[in-house]
């Protein structure tokens, strides 16, 4: 069937499907909880609250099949050229298995296998260097990723390093890092694959002039020469390549922060539950696929029911990181209207994501998931084994969790429609064992290969991002004026630089 029919045939869904509610479709398909759920590893996903039924996942699949979502896997993996307009494969999948079977791919996978030879000597070295404090330097995909994973596995730091992170461009927040700190025992780590982000080299500026010199300034880059340049030493350089995109690249020496927070063994094991992942996200059927699911769902959601937003809800504060971090994940790569052959898509693409840690995000803003005109849907996370003593604290956070999901999906009628809950607002449930570093790497990988699967149904790069250079260029045309050197060319922002000057 052509693609325009199967669209047609989810619109048609959404309307045989509309008189529905979530609870109608679990009261009538028996086992639907079970048949609706899939386990990789050490990860549980439940889509059995999402606003869908049998017949819908079956034309869902047929979409899968049409555009040829096994082939775009094997393709991404084995080194295809999948970010056309930057000539370039995304092998981030290179970094931490042996999946790809093309030359290209191995290539990749023996170069990041001397990269992390190359950063376990780094990371053996500061250890017993004195050094107690570590500063990681970067921006975007070289400060998000690094930045969730260090928190997230806290309790598996040893103590050796306190990992602390700059990467804004405002100074403040570089002031309050370097507080406190003594920079005979800080290493700073500047992260930029480009080594041309400015906020990144200014603030590198000042962390390598207040450390003193290079002795202690390492670097992870694409652009070697330009690191050496700024004062960082050969042997402190860190390779990364072109084929590795910004917010894929937490495996690779961009990960230099987690592996000294949790040591090598715990990187390892981070880069393993992603091979996991990688190895069902290529090999399983569309039926049994857990990225292929999730990507579908999606696409059914903003597609088929028109929904412009998408939640995520971690009911662990030690993630409460991730929905920061796939705000670049998902945005960044699906955030276009145009397709890879340059036409329109015809169709809405990426949902705005947002979202907070469960309990607290219970007392901000789930009174508009429950009630307001929008519904949302939200992926919920939660964490089956905590790693604290408090078992009540436990068990109430899991009851908060399903009794969440549950109240959205059901609500609950009522006479007085101030306290009548609509319900039938839909959700996917993801449970992890434990908060592992590999269950971890498994979530984040599972997310990964879902956006490539979504920019596929889409027929967009997930690879590029051109929408971020205009607003740079023009921050480099607005500076002048700032400085009072010349003049705004646009006139509000000349209105505004001349307020600004007034009051500076
Ligand atoms: O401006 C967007 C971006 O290019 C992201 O894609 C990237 O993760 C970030 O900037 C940082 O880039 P770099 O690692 O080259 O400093």
């Amino acid at each position: 069937m052509a693609g325009e029919a199967l669209v047609r045939q989810l619109l048609a869904h959404a309307e045989r499907l509309a008189p529905a509610c979530i609870a109608d479709l679990v009261a009538v398909e028996a086992g639907r909880a079970q048949a609706l759920a899939l386990r990789v590893g050490p990860l549980y996903a439940s889509f059995a609250r999402q606003r869908l039924d049998a017949p819908t996942l079956a034309t869902l699949g047929a979409l899968a099949g049409h555009v040829r979502l096994s082939l775009a896997l094997r393709a991404l993996v084995d080194g295809a050229t999948v970010n056309a307009t930057e000539g370039r494969p995304a092998l981030h999948t290179a970094l931490r298995s042996a999946i790809g079977r093309s030359n290209v791919a191995r290539d990749a996978r023996a170069a990041a296998l001397a990269a992390r030879g190359q950063m376990a000597a780094l990371v053996a070295g500061l250890r017993d260097s004195g050094v107690t404090d570590i500063i990681n330097v970067g921006i975007g995909g070289s400060d998000l990723g690094p930045r969730l994973v260090v928190d997230a596995l806290k309790d598996l730091h040893d103590g050796r390093f306190r990992i602390h992170f700059v990467s804004n461009v405002d100074g403040s927040e570089i002031q309050h890092v370097l507080r406190g700190l003594d920079p005979a025992r800080t290493a700073a780590i500047l992260v930029s694959k480009s080594f041309s982000t400015q906020e990144t080299l200014l603030n590198g500026a000042v962390i390598r002039d207040w450390l003193g010199g290079g002795e202690r300034l390492y670097a992870v880059s694409a652009n070697v020469a330009r690191a050496e340049a700024f004062g960082v030493d050969a042997s402190r350089v860190l390779p990364i390549w072109d084929w590795v995109g910004g917010r894929y690249s937490l495996w690779s020496t961009v990960g230099f922060a987690i592996a000294l927070a949790v040591g090598m063994d715990g990187f390892d094991a981070l880069l393993a539950g992603a091979a996991e992942m990688d190895a069902h996200a290529v090999e399983a059927p569309f039926d049994a696929n857990l990225p292929i699911r999730h990507a579908l769902v999606a696409v059914w959601n903003r597609n088929a029911l028109g929904l412009p937003t998408q939640a995520v809800l971690p009911y662990d504060q030690r993630l409460a990181l991730l929905p920061s971090y796939l705000q670049q994940l998902v945005m960044e790569s699906l955030g276009k209207s145009v397709r890879a052959d340059g036409q329109p898509p015809g169709v809405a693409t990426v949902p705005v994501l947002w979202g907070a840690a469960g309990t607290g995000a219970q007392h901000s803003f789930f009174q508009a998931l429950h009630q307001g005109t929008d519904v949302v849907p939200a992926d919920f996370i939660g964490v089956v084994r905590p790693a604290h003593p408090y078992r009540e604290h436990h068990e109430v956070l899991l009851a908060n969790l399903l009794a969440q999901s549950e109240a959205l999906a059901n609500g609950h009628a009522d006479a007085d429609p101030h306290k009548a809950h609509a319900g039938n607002r839909p959700s996917t449930l993801l449970l992890l064992d434990a908060l592992t570093p590999h269950a971890l790497g498994a979530l984040l990988a599972m997310y990964e290969h879902s956006v490539y699967a979504q920019s596929v149904l889409w027929g967009i790069n997930a690879f590029d991002q051109w929408g971020v250079e205009l607003g740079k260029r023009l921050a480099g045309e607005v500076l002048p004026a700032l400085r009072g050197e010349s003049a705004a060319s646009d006139a509000v922002t000349r209105a505004l630089v001349e307020e600004i000057r007034a009051r500076g």
